[in-house]
């Protein structure tokens, strides 16, 4: 059958591939130690659950507008504003079907054919598909470990030019959980200033913060906040990520594009979703406090677990649920007989032979870079990282 063009472009998201095979593997009996998922290992809050039911039995099962239930949309502004000291109105929020949604409907509703956005390494592996799938061009910047990920703002400003539309920032960054200093926003927004294009921020990490403090570019440089465009939802904070609940809150214009495109395809997201979304965001956050400890408990294990492994060296994330091991030391060494050579054969050994389950960095912008997540359990950890030991002494 024939496709359309726009597909061959784009390549299928390979940490759900891989998700699914060590999955797979797992449905057959073995016992793979797993370290791709990219959600919480926590339930979803009883209070949330119980608004969720009590919505379905109040028979709140029909249509609701595109752009999300009112009472939803007023709930978003007000956390915007309590947490992030940005103030929206309600018909600047858009709801949607989670953040990756939202982040589609940006592109979709931006670009035109050839229109760039500049995305920092390493980055998610949706953003360079989703910006092409809108028929536009990522532009991949470099940024580096030893300066905490922050890009370089003559870099930044070299890599402008008119067709830029949009600059991608995601601070807590999956894949390496950094999170972007004071400075390094500032560093980031003197390179914008005098380029009109659209500040992207993708939030959905903001509350999985282990030391220092979240900031929005806007909180640093409100100049840029007519052209930013926030992206959040409910899958990491409040463990929520098989709801499907996002949104974005930007300028009207911008908004009232994405809502177009959202009424000819999705239309609203699930009904019962979003009062569980208004209780969610409205609701006590001890259960965030809790997840978030032991989210730090894991990252200390994890972290001075793989830099025990020689040839590894991890930096400690100071957010997200990721580390991004260097593994660069581990290239040339000799497995079955020839060298590793890169990160994809050393994931491929690891699932093959060792039942760890982690993904290579080169999907990410990172060749030599291992991303493992660490929202599973301790016990889990200890035994990935005890079979990650075994590998590392079965190379010569
Ligand atoms: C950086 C980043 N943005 C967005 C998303 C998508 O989140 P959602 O589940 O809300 O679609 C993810 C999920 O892994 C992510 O890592």
């Amino acid at each position: 059958m024939q496709l359309a063009q726009r597909i061959k472009a784009i390549k299928p998201s390979p940490t759900l591939a891989l998700n699914a095979r060590a999955k797979a593997l797992a449905a057959q009996g073995v016992d793979v130690a797993g370290f791709v998922a990219g959600e919480p290992d926590f339930d979803t809050p009883e209070f949330i659950k119980q608004a969720a039911i009590d919505s379905l039995k109040a028979g709140f099962t029909k249509y609701t507008p595109t752009a999300g239930i009112p009472e939803l949309r007023e709930a978003i502004c007000a956390k915007l504003q309590r947490d992030n000291q940005l103030t929206y109105a309600p018909d600047q929020v858009l709801v949607s079907v989670g953040a990756k949604h939202s982040l589609y409907n940006i592109f979709q509703a931006l670009l035109n054919e050839g229109d760039e956005v500049i995305i920092f390494t390493p980055y998610w592996v949706s953003y360079p598909d989703m910006v092409m799938l809108a028929g536009g061009k990522p532009v991949i910047l470099q940024t580096q470990e030893e300066n905490g990920y922050a890009p370089d703002p003559e870099a930044l400003k070299r890599a402008l030019t008119p067709r830029t539309r949009a600059v991608i920032i995601n601070s807590p960054s999956n894949p390496t959980g950094a999170v972007y200093s004071r400075a390094a926003l500032e560093g980031i927004a003197a390179a914008v200033k005098d380029h009109d294009c659209l500040i992207v921020s993708d939030d959905i990490y903001e509350k999985l913060l282990y030391q220092g403090q979240f900031l929005n570019i806007a909180n640093v440089a409100p100049e840029l906040f007519p052209r930013l465009v926030v992206v959040n939802g409910m899958s990491k904070a409040y463990s929520m990520t098989g709801w499907r609940l996002g949104y974005a809150a930007g300028p009207k214009p911008l908004i009232a594009g994405m809502q177009m495109i959202q009424d000819q395809s999705t239309s609203n997201p699930n009904s019962i979703t979003q009062k569980a979304g208004v209780a969610a965001l409205k609701g006590p956050t001890e259960f965030l406090t809790k997840m978030v400890d032991e989210f730090r408990a894991r990252r200390e294990l994890i972290v001075s677990g793989l830099n025990a492994l020689d040839g590894v060296k991890c930096r400690t994330p100071e957010g997200a649920f990721y580390v991004f091991p260097d593994v660069r030391g581990l290239l040339q060494r000799q497995y079955k007989g020839a060298p590793l050579g890169t990160s994809s054969r050393i994931s491929e050994a690891l699932l093959d032979d060792f039942r760890v389950a982690v993904m290579p960095g080169a999907p990410f912008g990172a060749e030599g870079y291992l991303r493992l997540s660490f929202a599973t359990s301790r016990e889990v950890i200890q035994k990935g990282l005890s079979r990650m030991k075994d590998f590392v002494a079965a190379l010569s």
